[in-house]
């Protein structure tokens, strides 16, 4: 089953094409990798499927559901959660309140409601919280403000507030940046345990290590443009893909 569908996607900033008539899509309980230059358009691709900005042409489904003029939260509501490539956590609240605020997030669209919710501590979202503690090994952490976090806590409390949306589509913009490697080995095993939760991730990684490693398939952007598509190994010995990473 299809989760993503990217179809003839389009988008220019100015003179520039950042992204150029893409095609990409993401199965059921897929690891999908999207990789290649700075300023290939990664980036930009993930901001499309979140809504950030409209694309100038083509279509982006999850399952049949055309993203068309969806708002953000809409997105989110269908099962879209995303990390960025620089870190964005509420640095005064607490691990655990950075966690349940994202709980609440999936769908809420006006200020009432979320001011409701805020009030509305159901013991769902409560043990929903403390799973995905445990899950990123912040469980001891918990009282602590996110500011205070190293930041691989930082990284591993950013995934937990992507995945408390319940997401079905899982967007991930260079996550193992500035890890070694014991921290990119760890961050394997919680994408393939997120996988085992039944959401298929979208990952946009340059540490090599990881991207290997984790993904069923990869794709390859130069310039906005797609120049591959294939398995990790296929990938890692394309000329394109090495031309396009060393020059020739
Ligand atoms: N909001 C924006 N406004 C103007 N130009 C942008 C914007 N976002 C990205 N770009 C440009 O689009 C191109 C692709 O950027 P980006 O998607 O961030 O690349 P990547 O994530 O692959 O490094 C770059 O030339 C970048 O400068
Ligand atoms: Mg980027």
């Amino acid at each position: 089953m299809t989760v993503l569908s990217i179809k003839n996607v389009s988008k220019r900033f100015g003179g520039v094409l950042a992204v150029d008539d893409l095609d990409l899509t993401v199965d059921k309980g897929e690891i999908v990798g999207l990789i290649g230059p700075n300023g290939s358009g990664k980036s930009t691709t993930i901001n499309l499927i979140c809504g950030v900005f409209p694309m100038d042409k083509g279509s982006i489904k999850l399952f049949d559901n055309d993203l068309k003029g969806l708002a953000r939260y809409e997105r989110s509501h269908l099962g879209i959660a995303r990390t960025y490539q620089n870190i964005r956590l509420f640095g005064g609240l607490t691990v655990w309140q950075n966690v349940w605020i994202a709980t609440r997030q999936n769908g809420i669209g006006s200020f009432a409601k979320k001011l409701g919710a805020l009030f509305l501590r159901s013991q769902k979202s409560v043990e929903a919280v403390d799973e995905l503690l445990d899950l990123f090994a912040l469980q001891n952490k918990a009282n602590i403000a996110a500011e205070n976090l190293s930041f691989g806590e930082q990284r591993r409390l950013e995934l937990a507030r992507a995945l408390a949306s319940e997401p079905k589509l899982l967007l991930l913009d260079e996550p193992a940046a500035g890890m070694n490697s014991e921290e990119v080995q760890e961050l394997r095993d919680r994408i393939f345990k997120v996988r085992d939760l039944g959401i298929s991730v979208l990952l946009v990684e340059h540490v090599m290590e990881l991207v290997m490693n984790v993904t069923d398939r990869i794709n390859v952007l130069n310039f906005g443009k797609k120049i591959a598509e294939g398995k990790p190994n296929a990938i890692q010995g394309n000329a394109l893909v090495q031309e396009a990473y060393f020059g020739s």
